[in-house]
């Protein structure tokens, strides 16, 4: 009996090719019930193929991030001594062992792994049923009673020990489908209503006419944003849009020919896709007529590129997740990246928030709207912040208004991060700001967290061309291309004068560079039923060190 057991047991081995008794199964993430919203409906059918995208553990991420603050702080001896695409890899690369264990395991199950979007990612096709057994899990389909979303998800799942150290994540097993918000906070059809309450401060070269509606000029004044075309064509800035928002090249080239007649009413910008976006020129939205007037529009002769996120991807966050691993991916990444769009913070899972941190060095910057509300709606019991903009690797803007002086918009968003733990370039900057504020809004903030926006730029009432006609539009979604468009310009004038593009900018900000913006110390950002955060003087979670100064920076940032 026992001869032919043990005889039955190794053909059995052999037919599979994977022992019989697996090895015990840990837990690797699991949450106590599915965000808000979503409900448990019922079970899928075993045979349904779920596409799951495994992470696995990257060679040395702390000494990448310990790279990244030596070549991007100011006085270290490899400052702006950027790494290769082939560099980063050295540190971003699996080992060869986790490769191996996870494919092993893989292999055990009858599954074959593709290559996914970077050396790091594998994706598996996997049935339902043989998903629940591997993982330990219980996939079931849940609905989102509002938006009527319906995803395949797990509460939990497991691995082996022998794979538990060489797998980061398995995407999007626990994470829930996220929606992307913009940062357009009001559009008004029609003219503004005119405040000349506080005109005799304006600063001396900047027009009456801008305290009402913001043009290139405006911001020109403000900010000493020079007209003068870039020539470097290796410089290149990148506009993203996720959610279908398209910028028609025939509004751009009308508002050229309205506010830039200085400029050929030909400058275009180049379109790129990822999961399926098109860029629809006869659709042209907000957002993107916005973002791209005011970075064509401004940042004179960059190389513009929009990066169009199509629905190819279950959901924006994997959009948004495809979009970071398509600039990661490339040999030459553009020199400045500017997004309008974000996340509530508490809907992002910290695996995926804690991988989308950048793993390239270039400049992010990401908009921050909706005062200290992330704008998901329902009950604010405490401050909401956003993702990407609690991610300590990216600069995110703010909002101000009027010229004179430069304000805090009341739109203009500003927290801490329940995910990131502030990092040190900001830790001063942050104790000064606590320690003035005494007392306000104790307990609705996490104090010990990544604290945002970085800086800020003009956000009210921008004169945008939108299906031939100008349309006063206000939000960070204003700020954030304008202050891109200015890291731009700088980068065009180091790479003309052979020295490095700016890289990632917040070491330099919150030390050197903070002399070279205007701080801006009126105004608050309410939301969740309080005041929100007042500005102060210094740094602040409602426009941070404050709005730029192209020539204090150029100056400076040699
Ligand atoms: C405000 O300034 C505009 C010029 O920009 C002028 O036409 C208008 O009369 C002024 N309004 C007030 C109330 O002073
Ligand atoms: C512009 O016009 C197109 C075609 O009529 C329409 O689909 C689009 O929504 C319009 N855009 C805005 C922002 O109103
Ligand atoms: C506060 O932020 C830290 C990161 O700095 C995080 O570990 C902690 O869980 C957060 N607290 C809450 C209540 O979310």
């Amino acid at each position: 009996m026992v001869a032919a057991g043990l005889l039955a047991f190794s053909f059995v081995t052999f037919a599979l090719g994977a022992p019989l008794l697996r090895e015990p199964l840990h837990v690797h993430d699991a949450r106590s019930a599915a965000p808000q919203g979503f409900q448990a409906s019922n079970a899928p059918h075993p045979d349904t193929v779920l596409n799951l995208r495994i992470a696995l553990k990257q060679k040395d991420p702390i000494g990448l991030i310990d790279k990244l603050y030596d070549v991007s702080t100011p006085g270290s001896s490899n400052y702006r001594k950027f790494l290769s695409k082939a560099e980063v890899e050295q540190y971003t690369s699996p080992k060869d062992e986790s490769l191996a264990a996870v494919t092993t395991w893989l292999d055990s199950h009858g599954i074959k792994a593709k290559p996914g979007a970077t050396n790091q990612w594998l994706n598996i096709e996997v049935p339902v049923a043989t998903a629940n057994a591997m993982l330990d899990a219980e996939f079931s389909v849940f609905e989102h009673q509002k938006t009527g979303i319906s995803a395949i998800r797990t509460l939990s799942y497991s691995v082996p020990a022998s794979v538990k150290p060489h797998l980061d994540f398995i995407y999007p097993t626990t994470s829930f489908p996220v929606t992307a918000k913009r940062a357009i906070s009001s559009v008004h059809f029609g003219s503004g209503a005119h405040d000349n309450s506080t005109a005799h401060g304006r600063r001396a070269s900047v027009d009456a006419s801008c305290n009402d509606a913001i043009t290139p000029a405006c911001l020109q004044a403000l900010y000493n944003i020079p007209t003068t075309p870039a020539t470097e064509s290796s410089n290149t800035l990148a506009v993203t849009s996720i959610e279908s928002s398209s910028a028609s090249k025939a509004d751009l080239q009308s508002f050229l020919g309205k506010f830039r007649t200085d400029m050929p009413s030909g400058t275009a910008f180049s379109v790129q896709s990822i999961d399926g976006g098109q860029n629809v020129e006869f659709q042209a939205s907000i957002e993107g007529s916005l973002d791209i007037q005011y970075t064509v529009g401004m940042a004179t002769n960059v190389p513009t590129t929009f990066f169009t996120v199509g629905s190819d991807n279950g959901d924006d966050l994997t959009g948004f997740l495809d979009l970071v691993n398509t600039l990661i991916a490339q040999d030459t990444p553009p020199t400045v990246f500017t997004t309008s769009f974000g996340f509530p913070e508490a809907l992002v899972s910290p695996d995926i928030a804690t991988y989308i941190k950048f793993t390239r060095l270039h400049s992010y910057l990401h908009r921050a709207d909706c005062g200290v509300d992330d704008g998901e709606g329902g009950d604010c019991t405490t401050f909401r912040p956003t993702f990407p903009s609690g991610c300590p690797f990216v600069t995110v803007v703010g909002a101000t208004q009027g010229t004179s002086p430069e304000t805090a918009a009341q739109l203009s968003s500003g927290g801490f991060s329940n995910i990131f733990p502030a990092p040190q370039y900001q830790s001063d900057a942050i104790s000064s700001y606590l320690s003035t504020l005494g007392s306000t809004n104790a307990g609705l903030f996490n104090t010990s967290g990544r604290a945002y926006p970085d800086v800020s730029a003009s956000g009210i009432n921008y004169q945008v061309t939108i299906n031939g006609t100008v349309t006063p539009v206000s939000g960070t979604s204003a700020s954030t291309p304008v202050f891109a468009s200015v890291v731009a310009l700088l980068n065009d004038r180091f790479i003309a004068a052979g020295k490095p593009a700016m890289g990632f900018l917040n070491p330099f900000l919150y030390s050197t560079g903070k002399s070279a913006l205007n701080d801006i110390t009126e105004g608050n950002n309410p939301g969740c039923g309080t005041n929100g955060f007042p500005a102060a003087t210094g740094w602040d979670p409602v426009t941070g060190l404050g709005t730029p100064d192209f020539n204090k920076l150029l100056a400076l940032s040699q």
